[in-house]
């Protein structure tokens, strides 16, 4: 079991810089909290794929700023040395800076320890602002569901050279901006890398390949609990047999040792 003091942004940066890769795991309750800290999740996902896991809508549009704070409140309770993130959830950060700047403080208030949004060079001066007043961001680009209807669908993003080289731009931007963290979903993973490369902090992926900082799974999908709808990306970790406590830690300790993601099975390239 590893070491229960709670981690700091500090300690995540020194992992990153040590090479060491940083296991990240959507959570939306105390006793899941509980049980991905035990088996050593370094960074709790409060996500607004609860949308979609908890709420059963078909995606992250309805989930407002209220259903975020009551789940970060949870995850929050129940963790202990875990690294905790609230997402911002659709349409709480749009319409200004100081929209955003309010709908970070409630998740701050309710325990979230960093903020997530989605989005590229639009969202630099919301992320600017937060991390001047002492909001730590971690930025979201690649698929953003949040734009699913502009996207087209869920799509694989950057697969173009224009695409690939806005991605490249806008994820500088945002480090720039202040962001401590960067997520990266549905890419192919030369440009995940190339990301990852160009940047000094973490670049978390969730189908974006393994050359990057760390990984990131929705937890029903770790779990097995995607069915036949889980994407191509996703590993059942309790397919192996044991508890849900057994499947969390072999997630950990395939992240860090970097036997997941297989690349060979990353069809996005
Ligand atoms: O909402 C969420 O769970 C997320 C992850 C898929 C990265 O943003």
């Amino acid at each position: 079991m590893s070491e229960r003091r709670p981690l700091t942004l500090h300690q995540l940066r020194a992992m990153h810089a040590a090479g060491e890769k940083i296991a990240m795991l959507t959570c939306y309750d105390a006793t899941f909290a509980r049980v991905a800290d035990d088996a050593g999740v370094d960074v709790l996902l409060v996500g607004d794929s609860l949308g979609m896991v908890l709420q059963g809508h078909a995606d992250t549009l309805p989930v407002t700023l209220e259903h975020m704070a009551y789940h970060v409140g949870c995850v929050a309770r129940g963790r202990r040395r875990a690294w905790v993130i609230g997402d911002l959830p659709f349409a709480s950060y749009h319409a200004s800076v100081a929209q955003a700047v309010d709908s970070a403080a409630v998740l701050m208030r309710h325990g979230a320890q960093m903020v997530k949004l989605e989005g590229g060079g639009w969202t630099a001066p919301a992320v600017r602002a937060l991390c001047e007043r002492g909001m730590p961001v971690c930025a979201h680009l690649g698929l953003t569901p949040q734009s699913v209807h502009a996207l087209g669908g869920w799509r694989v993003q950057g697969r173009d050279d224009a695409g690939a080289q806005r991605l490249v731009r806008e994820a500088r931007e945002l480090a720039e901006a202040g962001a401590a963290m960067l997520v990266l979903e549905l890419t192919p993973a030369a440009l995940a890398a190339q990301v990852a490369q160009a940047l000094p902090i973490p670049v978390i992926g969730i189908g974006a390949g393994a050359r990057i900082g760390g990984q990131v799974l929705v937890l029903h999908d770790a779990l097995g609990l995607a069915g036949a709808r889980a994407p191509r990306f996703v590993r059942n970790f309790m397919a192996d047999g044991g508890g849900i406590a057994d499947a969390l830690e072999r997630y950990v300790n395939a992240v860090k040792s970097g036997a997941f993601p297989d690349e060979s099975l990353h069809a996005f390239e």
